[in-house]
């Protein structure tokens, strides 16, 4: 969307009293408001989508350009599924589709139609005992601040069911699309071979 692009690079450098101007002007738009208006009528068309959450069927009207992270946590209040940089870069906002990980900040929700979605909050089992990645990552102490932890876990799920967690340096290379900003990455790793061994 290169003219929302433009917009907001232009926003930036005319800086707070632009801002005051975007938001107060006699058009009157916030900034939201702003960026809606830049938006392609085919992106604002509302759509419905179908799917399966965490086990749950439901069907959701949305904009047609509606991310499924935002579909997750904006419109559904599913909030474990964590927006680190929203452009596909650092895994916080894994989640599965399909039993395939994926970076729900790329993915648009109408493209998830008829999928099964599962995010951190449909691992644990129906009676709360924790999916044993999760516990894992408790048992290896694998967190800081804990930002990025729901797509590790979510990953490390998929990445065990893959096969790819044979050795402490195929886990590193099979989890690299997930960032730790707090370089929790040995207990990390020491997590998923845990649970790998467990998976027997
Ligand atoms: S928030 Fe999706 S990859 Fe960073
Ligand atoms: S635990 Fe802080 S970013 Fe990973």
């Amino acid at each position: 969307m290169p003219s929302f692009a433009v917009t907001r690079r232009a926003f930036m450098r005319e800086g707070g009293a632009a801002a005051g101007a975007v938001i107060g002007g006699a058009a009157g738009l916030s900034v939201e408001g702003e960026v809606m208006a830049q938006t392609p009528l085919e992106f604002r068309t509302r759509m419905t989508t179908t799917m399966s959450v965490n086990r749950r069927p439901m069907s959701i009207s949305h904009e047609a350009r509606v991310s499924l992270l935002d579909l997750l946590r904006e419109h559904l209040q599913i909030t474990g599924t964590k927006k680190g940089c929203n452009e596909g870069a650092c895994g916080a906002c894994t989640v599965l589709l399909d039993g395939e990980r994926v970076n729900a900040c790329m993915t648009l929700a109408v493209s998830c139609d008829g999928a099964e979605i599962t995010t951190v909050e449909g691992l644990a089992g129906g009676d709360g005992v924790l999916h044993t990645v999760q516990q894992a990552f408790i048992d290896q102490d694998a967190f800081q601040c804990g930002y990025c932890t729901s797509g590790q876990v979510v990953s490390a799920v998929a990445c065990i069911r893959e096969g790819h967690a044979g050795s402490a340096a195929e886990i590193a290379e099979w989890m690299s699309g997930n960032i730790c900003r707090c370089a929790a990455y040995p207990q990390i790793v020491a997590a998923v071979r845990q649970a790998d061994r467990q998976r027997g």
